[in-house]
């Protein structure tokens, strides 16, 4: 419906360039945010403890796609331990998970991309609870946490996840964070969250773009068991700019593509981050 006349739009390949009519590229070395929002701006239900993004949008295909899309990109999925619990155990951050009609696609779009067969999973979590016998532990993830939660966790998760300390507080920095992302040469990340890493990361000026769906239902708020995009930071009167830079549609669902901030990456090489350009 609209695209910016400055949006970089590398080739996809052809199932995926007709899924989502058109190209895509995201910027090597960016971090970008992929959230499902209701019309009302919730994304958290029942105080953080649903499984929201399902449920807000209606389990819609269009927004598994595109989430597949997205993921395909990423060197690595960051969320937060509170997105890993509210999901109950069942799922993975991969795109072949979340869609698996495409999964030879997005195989063969991160192959050109020259990335690992999968994204890697990087949780953080102070308190370090986390389900040993979920199957996104099982299958393999860094978990990024504090000194004081990181040798419990090292004894009761699966052999396949790592656990890693990289604080002493309480609370992990932001700093952090994206140090031992760079540690594991992982550059382009994507995060799905949830509403309190995404806050910290807004309010840190990490994050480059956010691709909100807006799904075509009102969730509704009482006190504070229903939240927004970002939940325990407040920008006050100074809130953070975006600038528009694509919307799709498909039926009720919006597909928005914002920048959050000015282009702080340095710019492209020829090539980078398009596939088959
Ligand atoms: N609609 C969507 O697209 C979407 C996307 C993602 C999530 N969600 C929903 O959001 C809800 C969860 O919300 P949430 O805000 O709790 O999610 P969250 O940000 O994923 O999780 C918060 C937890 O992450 C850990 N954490 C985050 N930042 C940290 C930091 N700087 N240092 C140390 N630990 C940090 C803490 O874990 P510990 O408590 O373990 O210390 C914190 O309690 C769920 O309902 C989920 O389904 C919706």
């Amino acid at each position: 419906m609209f695209e910016g006349p400055d949006l970089e739009t590398g080739a996809l390949p052809a199932q995926l360039a007709e899924l989502y009519d058109g190209g895509l590229s995201i910027r090597e070395g960016s971090v970008y945010a992929n959230f499902v929002s209701s019309i009302d701006g919730i994304v958290a239900l029942e105080g953080g403890t649903a499984p929201s993004g399902g449920i807000i949008s209606g389990r819609n295909e269009s927004d598994r796609f595109v989430m597949g899309l997205l993921r395909a990109f990423a060197d690595a999925v960051l969320v937060g331990a509170g997105t890993v619990r509210a999901e109950g155990g069942r799922a993975l951050w991969t795109p072949e998970y979340i869609f698996p009609a495409a999964a030879n696609a997005f195989r063969a779009l991160r192959e050109a991309l020259k990335r690992d067969a999968t994204p890697r999973l990087v949780i953080v979590t102070a308190r370090g609870e986390l389900n040993p016998a979920d199957r996104a532990l099982q299958a393999g993830a860094l978990v990024l946490t504090t000194t004081a939660a990181a040798e419990r966790l090292r004894s009761a998760l699966p052999k396949a996840t790592e656990v890693r300390a990289i604080s002493d507080a309480e609370r992990i920095g932001v700093d952090d964070i994206f140090q031992a992302l760079q540690a594991d040469g992982h550059r382009t990340i994507l995060t799905e969250g949830g509403p309190q890493l995404f806050g910290r990361l807004v309010a840190s000026g990490r994050v480059d773009e956010l691709f909100l769906t807006v799904s075509p239902v009102v969730a509704g708020q009482k006190g504070d068991r229903s939240f927004g995009l970002v939940h325990g930071v407040d920008f006050g009167r100074t809130p953070q700019r975006s600038s528009l830079l694509s919307v799709r549609r498909h039926e009720s669902h919006l597909f928005l593509r914002y920048r959050l901030r000015d282009s702080v990456f340095p710019p492209a090489r020829a090539g980078e981050g398009r596939v088959g350009a």
